[in-house]
């Protein structure tokens, strides 16, 4: 545990550094529910932050966050072959804009300038991916060292500024030989995962990093493999809880590697979870939709156990075959997927409603990502959750963030200092109420490549001229500044 902090901070420890009566008493008023082992979160919209700013303890990371398709551009730079993304968006109609992942951001040339940008700012820390068909073209086999060499800089500038490397092994760039094989469907694709890790730990072990094997299996798997709408556009779910098996056997397998590696650091797996509140007495359906989202990647990953619930023909199921799913997995998987971590990390977009049947439906306004149902107090339900069902274990916020209500470049964006101001205010009383949660990302640093969505749902701090490549941080990034400084979240 090398980042210095603790795994934990006290109540007190929070009062004291948060000063004043008035914290403590709206901080008093507010503890959960209790300690029921039931699936359904504490409904808890009745919190308000106290007047005063509520300061974070101290040694709280603040970061941003980036993947590597979405910003990088360069796309057959220096020896890099497909992935499934450059595949998938050269397809007619497959991105709303009919743009891909080039340039996008152009970080691969831009990253120092970037990284100074980082810097003006204040982030402790900037999370950003590695490009699997940058370093091993063709998914196995030879590395290309040119690659190693770009990520090599990219992590020594971040050094040399002060901000700690969080570096994500796997953002649903599946180098396209992979797929050709058959990708995250083949328990192959697990094996060479763990071997592409390999070479990443012997070639940037060496650094104080945060290292997240995947990045939100549950969107690659289901979004990929079963409804269609990103990369590789298969529509079967069959193939869906087949890559979700495989890619957690490749994370447990990796973070094997990690360990024998001896790389510096931390390493943990980056979960998309959701809070999901009933729309009914009647909550079967609402654990079926729990189980589909939350509990079929948190239970192997923190239990070594699948949930029955997931997968079957009842409504907020998955509708794969549960036979075949148990074929998939072999003596020891199980074991392999539940190696201890570092962290959790925790990605919070939302909530969701369920009714009584598991139809979901809506229990909050949207965004302008019509899937993203916000509730800042989903996030404080969700910490507290994870604290009460699962082991006890370090936990960061590796993402969290809104698009713009346009997709115009807009650099004036109250919606989304309101935004950060109500869900840091609820991740600080998370704290107080005893979530180990250690750092904080926003999504993201850059407007960028928002995949089927292309370039016209903006999510950066800091707004891109997708023509220019010109960046003017907007006025959340000059307000994140402001809270990192001072490590508070004022009231308003
Ligand atoms: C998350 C993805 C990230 C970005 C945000 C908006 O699900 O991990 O790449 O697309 O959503």
């Amino acid at each position: 545990m090398p980042t210095g902090l603790p795994a934990t901070f006290s109540r007190r420890a929070l009062f004291a550094l948060a000063g004043g009566g008035a914290l403590a008493a709206a901080l008093a008023a507010c503890a959960p529910g209790g300690g029921s082992a039931a699936p359904v979160p504490t409904a808890s919209g009745s919190w308000a932050p106290p007047a005063e700013p509520i300061v974070f303890p101290k040694g709280f990371v603040w970061g941003a966050a980036t993947s590597a398709y979405q910003v990088e551009g360069s796309v057959s730079a220096d020896g890099r072959a497909p992935s499934v993304w450059d595949t998938f968006a050269a397809k007619p109609r497959a991105i709303r804009d009919g743009s891909t992942g080039d340039p996008a951001a152009d970080q691969y040339v831009r990253y120092a300038d970037d990284i100074d940008l980082m810097a003006g700012l204040g982030l402790g820390a900037y999370r950003f991916s590695l490009s699997w068909s940058r370093i091993q073209p063709s998914g196995s086999g030879a590395v290309n060292l040119a690659a190693l060499d770009h990520y090599r800089r990219v992590v020594d500038t971040l050094l040399d500024k002060g901000i700690r490397p969080a570096i994500t092994l796997f953002h649903w760039d599946l180098p396209q030989a992979l797929q050709d094989v058959g990708g995250w469907a083949k328990r192959d694709t697990a094996l060479r995962f763990a071997d592409y890790a390999e070479i990443c730990f012997d070639a940037l072990g060496d650094v104080e990093a945060d290292w997240m094997t995947l990045n939100e299996p549950k969107t690659h798997a289901y979004v990929g493999h079963w409804y269609g709408s990103h990369a590789p556009g298969l529509r079967n779910p069959d193939l869906a809880v087949a890559a979700v098996h495989h890619q957690l056997l490749g994370h447990g397998l990796a973070v094997q590697r990690f360990r024998e590696s001896r790389a510096k650091g931390r390493i943990g797996i980056a979960l998309n979870l959701v809070s999901a509140y009933p729309l009914a007495q009647e909550t079967e359906g609402l654990e079926r939709v729990d189980a589909r989202e939350n509990r079929f990647f948190l239970d192997p990953v923190l239990r070594g156990t699948y949930p029955d619930e997931a997968i079957g023909g009842l409504p907020g199921q998955i509708p794969a075959r549960p036979a075949a799913f148990m074929l998939l997995q072999e003596d020891g998987d199980l074991e392999t997927i539940s190696e201890p971590t570092d962290f959790l990390a925790v990605q919070y977009y939302g909530v969701t409603g369920v009714d009584a049947t598991g139809a979901e439906g809506s229990v909050a306004p949207t965004s302008a990502a019509r899937w993203q149902q916000i509730r800042a107090e989903g996030l404080y339900d969700l910490l507290l959750r994870l604290v009460r069902d699962y082991p006890a274990i370090p936990l960061l916020i590796t993402e969290n963030g809104i698009p713009d209500p346009t997709p115009e470049l807009t650099v004036d964006d109250p919606h989304r200092i309101d935004f950060f101001r109500t869900h840091f205010q609820q991740a600080a009383r998370a704290i107080w109420d005893g979530a180990p949660l250690e750092a904080y990302y926003v999504w993201s640093l850059l407007d960028n490549f928002e995949w089927a969505e292309g370039y016209r749902q903006r999510w950066g701090i800091i707004a891109v001229d997708f023509e220019t490549q010109e960046r003017t941080p907007k006025r959340s990034a000059e307000w994140y500044a402001g809270v990192i400084e001072a490590n508070a979240v004022a009231a308003t």
